[in-house]
């Protein structure tokens, strides 16, 4: 395959985002036609602050950061979190005769950081065809969207990515994109398995080399709610939209029929609700669970001649390795 361009890397990545999309690629041309009209809709003063890049890109919270415009990319480094260290980790590999010619963070920065609860109302369609009505998932979705809203927005947003334009390292992260890859990757293989009890779940999980190595590291798939005997019942993974929804929303899934919720991570207060709900959630792992998705789409560049050099908290498992080795 000829080599791709960092551009050509984050378009192909938008476009497996939106294959896994949990809305259906339908759902997103709908999101993407709906943007459209906002924009047509915007007055000349504002349409000059109006990121053009959402028009074809449904993710702002994954986005090009830096780039040169004209490197064939032959060598990643990837990580989980990229900090300022790891860009300068890339410029000292640079000058020791192993060139990075590109830096992927899976957690967004810059631009992406700033804009990550624009991805959250996917989620509401998720719930809409669980059969939470429309108007509460809305809500629900609404409030915590501002809320993250107010907790990214007096960040730093731009550090990291300064560093990487002064040692013109060329930069991008893809959240939403691969967390899509891994939210659809997760329901598949356990549709596949059909855990009948939770501990069947935990189970499942183990399976897949990931969650193999966090657990242990001490940080693999754990009962937070319910317990391993519990039937299964209707389950909800809930791997993507940006970050954790409301607390609010674990009644009414358990109203509307979920019995278990399958997580990357959840904080106290989230958890208390859900097993106020009488819901079994799990948690798969932050870090195996995004590092997962974001191999899903790191194998795909691997296979075109892509070296991929892992960092930042990446447990990184080539698939094309292991299926070259059961071969
Ligand atoms: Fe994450």
């Amino acid at each position: 395959m000829a080599m791709m361009t960092v551009q050509q890397i984050f378009d192909l990545g938008v476009k497996r985002g939106i294959e896994n999309d949990p809305r259906g690629i339908s759902g997103v041309k709908k999101h993407l036609t709906r943007v459209k009209k906002q924009y047509d809709e915007l007055g000349e003063n504002e349409r000059k602050y109006f990121d053009t890049d959402r028009l074809t890109n449904p993710y702002p919270d994954s986005a090009v950061h830096v780039d040169d415009g004209k490197t064939k990319v032959k060598r990643i480094l990837a990580g989980i979190d990229i900090s300022a260290a790891d860009i300068l980790l890339a410029s000292q590999l640079n000058e020791r005769g192993t060139p990075v010619d590109l830096v992927i963070s899976h957690h967004p920065t810059g631009k992406a950081l700033a804009n990550l609860q624009d991805v959250m109302d996917m989620v509401v369609d998720v719930y809409e065809r669980i059969g939470v009505p429309v108007h509460l998932a809305e809500k629900m979705f609404e409030d915590r969207m501002r809320e993250i809203g107010r907790g990214t927005h007096p960040a730093n947003h731009f550090q990291v990515v300064d560093i990487a334009k002064l040692l013109h390292i060329n930069f991008l992260s893809a959240h939403t994109i691969t967390d899509n890859m891994v939210d659809s990757f997760i329901s598949g293989h356990l549709k596949k398995k059909k855990p009948e009890f939770i501990k069947d779940i935990i189970e499942a999980l183990l399976e897949l080399p990931e969650y193999q190595q966090a657990k242990k590291n001490g940080a693999g798939p754990k009962i937070i709610s319910g317990s391993g005997h519990h039937r299964t019942g209707k389950f909800i993974v809930e791997m993507t939209g940006g970050t954790n929804p409301s607390s609010k929303v674990y009644q009414p899934l358990s109203n509307y029929g979920i019995s278990t919720v399958i997580t990357m991570h959840m904080k106290d207060d989230a958890m208390n609700k859900a097993t106020e709900s009488s819901l079994n959630v799990i948690v798969s792992g932050h870090m195996a669970s995004d590092s997962l998705g974001m191999n899903l789409w790191l194998d795909e560049l691997e296979k075109s001649g892509i070296e991929i050099i892992p960092c930042g908290g990446l447990i990184r498992v080539s698939r094309n390795r292991l299926v070259s080795k059961k071969k």
